[in-house]
């Protein structure tokens, strides 16, 4: 700035011409440009080298849950699970789960209703082994799952979880993601049985469209359906379902809960749900309140015993009347 000054007074001044102005203006954008490069590639290095520092934070970071030296393989022939006085918490100092016992036959399902907070994702949390239970032991099979290689626990079980987080990358590789050896057909296939295979077709890139960050480009309900359609394709022989259709309508949620039938049969089950119309066929259902088990029993059994259970029945009937009826108004 200060020689292109110098240079416009050389230049009134008759000691400069304008050529030479020009020159020394040309001559300053060369130099400037170079000179922005190197900035910004030193901007990139420094936040390359704090990258890589976070890396490797991260990568020393110790796992919580470690394979015991002597650990085998889980082979599931056929699925029974088995929660045995469990006792849980995060933090020392709240409880989470306070003995909890309960068993699933191999190719039942037990459903587990309760307030938020009661700890029912926890259940299923400490069923994929993400934290060891305080006290008491939780087995499949008969093997304590802390006996048996983490990744072919997790294997075995298929989660369709509360709140779904995808990959960033296509509908199509998300699905997939369930059993990475399978065919397009077969991805197809469990697309059409989560009911997605419409939306889907909707799309202008179809199963190559992107969903972003977690998954933020689709809605809750849409990606409640990549979810199931990715445990339909990975056919577990457990499957654990935790508030898997809260966030569909109502007719969506029926047809989906039919093709879920179809997954669920023959198959061991836990199914958490806030919507009780949707476990009335559960082999046994479970009242969790504060981490203790207070009711237990099947859909009659329970509205026989005039407990917390019927009243959330009858709750939730009488709302779904008020509901229909002002369907029939409009
Ligand atoms: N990672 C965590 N660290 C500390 N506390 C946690 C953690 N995850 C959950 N909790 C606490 O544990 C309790 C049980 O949580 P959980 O997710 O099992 O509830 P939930 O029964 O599934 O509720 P909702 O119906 O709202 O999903 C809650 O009070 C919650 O605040
Ligand atoms: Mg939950």
């Amino acid at each position: 700035m200060a020689s292109l000054l110098l240079s416009a007074n050389a230049v009134v001044r008759g000691e400069q011409t304008i050529g030479d102005f020009v020159l020394i203006h040309l001559f300053l954008i060369q130099l400037s440009q170079p000179l922005a490069f190197i900035g910004g590639v030193y901007r990139e290095i420094r936040q390359s080298l704090t990258d890589i520092e976070v890396l490797f934070g991260l990568l020393e970071t110790p796992a919580e849950i470690i394979d015991s030296s002597n650990a085998r393989d889980l082979t599931v022939p056929s699925g029974s699970i088995c929660f045995d006085d469990v006792h849980f918490h995060y933090a020392d100092d709240r409880p989470i789960l306070r003995g909890i016992s309960f068993d699933v036959p191999a190719g039942k399902t037990v459903a587990i209703v309760g307030q938020s907070g009661a700890g029912k994702s926890t259940i299923s949390r400490l069923l994929c082994r993400f934290y060891d239970v305080t006290a008491g032991s939780i087995s499949i099979d008969g093997h304590d799952i802390r006996s048996v290689k983490a990744i072919s626990l997790r294997a075995a079980i298929g989660v369709v979880p509360q709140d779904t987080v995808l990959f960033n990358d296509t509908i199509g590789y998300n699905i997939h993601y369930g059993h990475l050896d399978a065919g397009k057909e077969a991805v197809w296939n469990a697309a059409v049985g989560a009911k997605i295979d419409g939306f889907i077709q909707s799309l202008p890139s179809g199963l190559e469209t992107e969903v972003g960050e977690r998954g933020l480009k689709l809605s809750g309900g849409e990606k409640q359906r990549v979810a199931i359609a990715r445990a339909i394709l990975k056919a577990p022989p457990i499957l654990i379902l935790d508030e898997a259709t809260s966030s569909l309508d109502t007719k969506t949620e029926q047809d989906i809960n039919q093709a879920l039938d179809l997954v669920l049969k023959d198959r061991t089950a836990i199914i958490i749900a806030h919507r009780l119309s949707t476990i009335v066929t559960a082999d046994e259902i479970i009242v969790l309140d504060k981490g203790q088990i207070t009711e237990r029993g099947t859909h009659q059994n329970l509205l026989l015993q005039n407990g917390v259970y019927q009243k959330m029945w009858n709750r939730q009937q009488a709302f779904q009347e008020i509901e229909q009826k002002l369907k029939s108004l409009t």
